[in-house]
């Protein structure tokens, strides 16, 4: 990356709280909230949308990945998650895949609280160490 863009923390963490409160979750009512800064400064944001045949329900980390990808994206330079009140979560395994194909070098991964307090960092290789690349 050459130039990155600064990382707001806390209008990202707005960002994925606002996205959570559309999540589309009537089967877990699990809400998550994503939000994506890509290279271009560009914030895109995501919520889970689950359906009534299980398997396809999507996580707001691939909803936010997939229309930062849409909207002219390349590359994510930061990604908050969040999943309500103070409780901290992880993305799962295949948006850890995902989040690995749109990386780059300096991607930072944040697992926040919805009030921003409590703020885990990570980077895609500490959530996907050896993964699967072509
Ligand atoms: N979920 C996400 O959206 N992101 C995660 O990081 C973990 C799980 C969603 C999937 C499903 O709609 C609900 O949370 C419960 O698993």
């Amino acid at each position: 990356m050459t130039d990155v863009p600064e990382i707001n923390v806390p209008a990202l963490v707005a960002a994925a709280r606002k996205a959570r409160l559309n999540a589309h979750a009537p089967y877990s009512k699990f809400q998550v909230g994503a939000a994506v800064l890509d290279e271009r400064g560009t914030v895109s944001v995501g919520c889970n949308m689950e359906n009534a045949a299980y398997p396809l329900g999507t996580c707001a980390e691939a909803v936010a990945l997939g229309a930062m990808v849409a909207s002219g994206g390349r590359q994510a330079c930061a990604i908050v998650i969040v999943a309500g009140g103070e409780r901290l979560i992880t993305p799962c395994g295949g948006c850890r895949q995902r989040i690995a194909e749109l990386a780059g070098p300096d991607t930072i991964v944040y697992c926040a609280s919805d009030s921003g307090d409590r703020l885990e960092k990570m980077t895609p290789e500490d959530l996907l160490p050896n993964g699967f690349r072509l």
